[in-house]
């Protein structure tokens, strides 16, 4: 793996530089193809960047052309606490000026099924003719303290083809059935972003980015653009194990 490390104090300096990379990548996006589709993550690590997005950052997007999914998707309904749409909506969406036509989130409540089959049509209309999603200009993820990433998790079939995938998986201690991109989706991206924080995911932030190879075990190593780029975002207790020579290597800063 050799993707771009940054280095930041803590979760606040971290979300303010998640921010800026989803402004200029917007920018960018726009300027190129007149709009911007961006796949958020779900999760306690993304709730200050979308804060941010929401307060100060807000002036800075040309929210009209931004079109907002998800990488995965609890099976609830969009009003239950537990929904990563319900949460995105609360801090985020409701308070910028983006058309409702342009959220595109996955139908939790229709079960694991039957919302990866709606999901799989929804990536379709954005897609090119005869392929089955678009590439996606800009992609969230956190990662859990197991490594599992979006709704990918240890011991989840490798060799998947489809976009969207249903799981029922049990993640501490209690079933979780879930929707999840798949890795076609996210290493055809123009730019995935991982963000991890605190000194619990320390070890595992190690082992995946410095351990064997193991995407099995660690499905945060199944992350892997082919053309686009990779970047980890990670504060300095998340970085607290990392060899030095690893960061000297591939850290930006
Ligand atoms: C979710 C995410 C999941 C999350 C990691 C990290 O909806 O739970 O898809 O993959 O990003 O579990 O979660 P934290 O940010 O809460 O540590």
């Amino acid at each position: 793996m050799n993707p771009k490390i940054r280095l930041y104090k803590d979760l606040e300096e971290l979300s303010q530089a998640a921010a800026e990379l989803f402004v200029e990548q917007a920018a960018q996006s726009i300027a190129a193809r007149e709009n911007f589709l961006v796949a958020l993550n779900g999760g306690s690590t993304p709730n200050r960047l979308f804060q941010l997005l929401a307060t100060e950052f807000r002036q800075k997007v040309d929210w009209m052309n931004v079109h907002v999914f998800w990488g995965d998707e609890r099976c609830v309904p969009p009003d239950d606490s537990d929904s990563s749409y319900g949460q995105a909506r609360e801090t985020l969406l409701r308070h910028v000026p983006i058309p409702d036509a342009n959220v595109h989130r996955v139908k939790g409540e229709l079960g694991p099924d039957e919302a990866s089959k709606d999901y799989s049509l929804t990536l379709k209309e954005f897609a090119s003719p005869g392929l089955a999603w678009p590439p996606f200009d800009l992609i969230y993820l956190g990662m859990g303290e197991d490594g599992h990433t979006a709704s990918l998790f240890p011991g989840s079939p490798l060799d998947v083809s489809e976009p969207t995938l249903p799981v029922i998986a049990h993640y501490q201690d209690r079933p979780a059935n879930r929707v999840t991109l798949t890795p076609v989706v996210f290493n055809s991206a123009h730019m995935v972003v991982f963000m991890a924080t605190g000194e619990k995911k320390a070890q595992t932030l190690s082992e995946v980015l410095s351990g064997r190879y193991n995407p099995e075990l660690y499905p945060a190593q199944r992350i892997e653009p082919k053309e686009g780029r990779l970047l980890w975002l990670v504060d300095e207790d998340a970085a607290s194990r990392l060899p030095g020579k690893l960061l000297s290597k591939f850290c930006e800063g």
